[in-house]
């Protein structure tokens, strides 16, 4: 049975982290970003479909392909942030579940229900976008989570052709403090849960 983490490895995970809207120009290395990605991907998702897929936007030719799609208040932090992550998820992901999934022909579950298949790409693929800002807090990167873009004009700009849909943006680097807004009140335990 394991401890549950020190006092400062919650303070970053959640207690103290924070949304970002202003950030350092202080560069990510690409090795960042997959040493991220290398602990994201364990996060569980069902039949282990992993649908997530990731388009990491870390150059100023990258940035306008996104831009056109970005709302007014969040273009100037998304612009100026090191990396912006699309997440998104493979419409097809079950085409990957003989490798992923080996031991069944789980396949066929999504093959036969286009419906099932659109509900499992959505679900675990927003569960992973979730693992990766908590990836991305625990290997000491700040984050800003987006979903106010125009979702049909980056799936045309980075993903026309294929199966691939986007989900939402999560800008990452290393935050400056002065832009973070006061800290939103939180639902209480009996507000948002019981027990049964
Ligand atoms: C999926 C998602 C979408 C969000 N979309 C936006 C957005 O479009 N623009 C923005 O400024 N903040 C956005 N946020 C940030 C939230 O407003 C912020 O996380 C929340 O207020 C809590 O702030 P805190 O993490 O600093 O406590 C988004 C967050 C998430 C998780």
């Amino acid at each position: 049975m394991a401890d549950s983490l020190s006092a400062e490895a919650l303070d970053q995970l959640f207690l103290t982290a924070r949304t970002q809207n202003k950030w350092l120009d202080t560069p990510v290395p690409d090795s960042k970003i997959h040493e991220l990605y290398d602990l994201l991907k364990f996060g569980p998702t069902s039949a282990n479909a992993s649908p997530a897929r990731f388009v990491f936007i870390r150059t100023p030719e990258g940035k306008e392909k996104l831009k056109p799609a970005l709302s007014s208040g969040n273009l100037a932090k998304t612009m100026s942030a090191p990396v912006t992550a699309i997440v998104a998820h493979d419409a097809a992901f079950y085409e990957k579940l003989p490798q992923l999934f080996p031991h069944a022909d789980a396949k066929s579950w999504f093959t036969s229900s286009e419906k099932l298949a659109e509900v499992t790409a959505f679900r675990n693929g927003t569960l992973q976008g979730a693992y990766l800002i908590l990836a991305a807090r625990a290997v000491g990167l700040d984050t800003g989570a987006m979903s106010g873009f125009d979702n049909a004009k980056v799936d045309e700009a980075f993903f026309a052709g294929t199966t691939w849909k986007s989900n939402f943006l999560v800008n990452l680097g290393y935050g400056d403090p002065s832009g973070v807004f006061e800290r939103l009140p939180r639902l209480s335990f009996d507000e948002a849960a019981r027990f049964e």
